[in-house]
């Protein structure tokens, strides 16, 4: 298993905070007896939360169980845009703020329930008018601006299925992407920003579409206008703000069937080829508004800040299904933490009174790194609960948390879920559960997780294992678009009938959950997913490369950063120019999120007999450990003289 330190570490953590008294005396959920009545009927629990969703038609059956698919409300029909906007308009929450929007040089506007259900509308009507049909993909490759949610909620409107590439993506990952959905219609803008950069999101979008022959429509948001000229092509490109002036803003909700796709989010796996998540929309509806509820402890008042991309999942489900849904008000911010200044995000706190922010840890270390007089700053009185996701936390960084942005008051909700999950799946309770600094605590009411060994046994307390998943939830994946043999064999071959997470966890004496890190070949830079296989095909992608190996080693501040061992053609030279030139070609075949930190010139990798390389063992030199067992391995003198040399060159 990977991080024996961590693991090691985490057994003397022993501080524990209970709720605060004020804070549980109102919470939203207070009564501890809700575990065991969800246990006890799992089934009736999920129900009695999807009933607080809108249905044009009722369910008739809550579950049908046929491993490894699940189907979820089956009968009922409902629309998720509907669900988000519509019923909350036609009450009082008409004039609500549905989304404030902070813009990177210092914009910002507030969408209240009523204007944002008008421009999903609208943009519903231009989609339909491009021939977009219940059923058809659109892709989405946008910077966080609100015309995101608009375009997500506006094909959830008419049933079509979205799929939102991260704006951060090369021009290649998202031709994939396209390609694998078959998406006709392709949403963009000419350009983002990014610390004060523009990002050619136009420019990225015509190379993709050169060879992406399914997209007959491309719609361009105009966010920068002539500081980034575009290319045209008036027989493809539409203007959204020309498309959006001509069209009504009523547009009737599609009725869809509790187990149609809402939309398809692409992840890295244990392959070069990322998949296709692909997510219903009674379950998945059901399981992130339930969660926003309980886990955020949302009040009708509360200002609510995740800071996530929506391009990630994180994004998708706690900015906009599961606040909108519950109709709360939601933050989004389109620029990164330090700019203009390192105090950027605690002055969105102050501005607009945030009650409960989400971030993730690699966040919160880099805080930690800029010091807590930034903070100090500001006023961040208005937060009442704080939350991260996305990798683990060490208790150092929840602690500081706790201290400087909690300022000791606050509780602190470590959510463990992943793309797959949907949502949030081992997280505290705020108003009820004790919180211990580096433990996601326990499964939420509903769901059931074990922690097994190689045979598929539970571990006993204190022992390490496999992280599963015991029992159908609603918001699960309902396959890898497709490619259903994939998701059989990925999810559920190891262990029938458990889901295998691909994390490696613990399970304290009180039943709490410490999440390891993944134990498979997926690496977690900055809580964002990489498969190493992915890196691996871009590096040998290039002329030079004769072969790659790549692993995640541990950084103080990203969690994980991207080593490559790379063995290069015979007739190659090494040198500093040809590492950069590689990092930049990962860069541009992938994305900059890829880039590998470290590239290692190497003439041989250690493979076993049967030519599997041992990444274990290069993970063991990245990481300056003692090499594991390499008796498997076909010249175990390879392993011994790249360790020799890679200490040499890190000095
Ligand atoms: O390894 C786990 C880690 O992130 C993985 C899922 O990544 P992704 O699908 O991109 O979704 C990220 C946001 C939900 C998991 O397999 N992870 C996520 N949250 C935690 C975590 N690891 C430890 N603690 C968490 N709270």
């Amino acid at each position: 298993m990977a991080s024996d330190e961590r693991f090691e570490a985490l057994l003397q953590e022993h501080r524990r905070f209970a709720p605060p008294p004020d804070f549980a005396a109102r919470a939203v959920v207070a009564d501890p007896t809700i575990y065991d009545k969800a246990a006890a009927d799992p089934e009736a629990f999920w129900a009695e939360e999807a009933r607080r969703l809108d249905w044009f038609e009722p369910f008739r059956e809550i579950l049908r169980w046929d491993p490894p698919h699940a189907q979820w409300f089956l009968g009922g029909r409902l629309n998720a845009a509907y669900n988000c906007l519509d019923r909350h308009i036609q009450g009082p929450r008409r004039n609500k703020a549905a989304i404030i929007w902070e813009g990177e040089p210092g914009d910002s506007r507030v969408l209240t329930y009523d204007q944002l259900g008008r421009e999903v509308g609208k943009f519903a009507n231009v989609l339909k008018r491009l021939g977009v049909k219940k059923g058809d993909r659109v892709t989405i490759y946008l910077p966080m601006i609100p015309e995101l949610p608009i375009a997500m909620l506006a094909c959830a409107r008419i049933g079509a299925v979205h799929s939102v590439v991260f704006g951060g993506f090369s021009a290649e990952a998202l031709r994939d992407r396209i390609n694998d959905a078959q998406a006709s219609v392709l949403v963009t803008a000419d350009a983002g920003w990014r610390r004060g950069n523009l990002i050619p999101l136009k420019a990225n979008a015509d190379a993709a579409l050169r060879d992406a022959p399914s997209v007959r429509h491309t719609v361009v948001v105009r966010r920068v206008g002539d500081r980034a000229p575009v290319d045209w092509h008036p027989e493809r490109d539409v203007w959204w703000h020309e498309a959006v002036a001509a069209s009504p803003a009523h547009c009737p909700p599609e009725p869809m069937d509790s187990e149609d796709p809402l939309f398809i989010l692409y992840t890295s796996g244990t392959t070069g080829k990322p998949k296709g998540i692909v997510h219903s929309t009674g379950g998945y509806l059901t399981g992130v508004a339930a969660t926003t509820r309980m886990v955020f402890d949302l009040h009708e008042e509360d200002v609510y800040f995740c800071t996530a991309d929506i391009g990630w999942v994180t994004g998708h489900s706690y900015i906009v299904y599961g606040p909108l849904a519950n109709g709360a008000t939601t933050v989004m911010y389109e620029g990164s933490p330090d700019w203009p200044d390192r105090g950027r995000m605690w002055a969105i706190v102050e501005k607009y009174g945030v009650n409960i922010y989400y971030t993730a840890p690699t966040a919160i270390r880099a805080q930690m790194r800029w010091g807590p007089e930034w903070p100090a700053r500001y006023d961040l009185s208005s937060l009442r609960l704080l939350g991260t996701v996305g990798e683990p936390i060490n208790p150092e960084a929840w602690m500081w948390y706790h201290e400087h942005i909690g300022r000791g008051r606050t509780p602190i909700v470590d959510t463990w879920w992943q793309t797959e999950t949907g949502a949030i799946m081992i997280s505290p309770l705020p108003g009820i559960t004790a919180t211990k600094p580096g433990s996601a605590t326990r499964p939420l009411p509903g769901v059931s997780a074990a922690v097994v060994n190689e045979r598929g046994e539970p571990v006993g307390p204190g022992e390490g294992g496999y992280l599963v998943l015991t029992r159908p939830w609603p918001s699960m994946l309902r396959t890898i678009y497709g490619d259903d043999e994939r998701y059989r064999a990925q999810y559920w071959s190891r262990f029938p009938g458990m889901y295998l997470t691909g994390d490696g966890a613990r399970v304290d004496e009180d039943g709490y959950f410490w999440l390891l890190g993944r134990v498979d070949d997926v690496i977690n830079v900055s809580g964002h997913r990489i498969g190493t296989m992915e890196v691996e095909s871009a590096l040998v992608d290039h002329a030079a490369v004769a072969e790659a190996a790549v692993i995640g080693r541990h950084d103080e501040l990203k969690g994980q950063a991207i080593a490559a061992f790379v063995t290069l053609k015979e007739s190659v030279p090494a040198s500093d120019a040809l590492k950069a030139e590689l990092k930049a070609h990962v860069a541009q075949k992938i994305g900059a999120l890829a880039r590998p930190d470290d590239i290692f010139f190497t003439a041989e990798l250690p493979k076993t007999r049967s030519g599997k390389i041992m990444r274990r063992l290069l993970r063991d030199i990245a990481e300056g450990r003692a090499l594991g067992d390499t008796t498997t391995l076909a010249d175990p003198a390879v392993v011994q003289q790249l360790k020799a040399q890679y200490e040499e060159a890190e000095g």
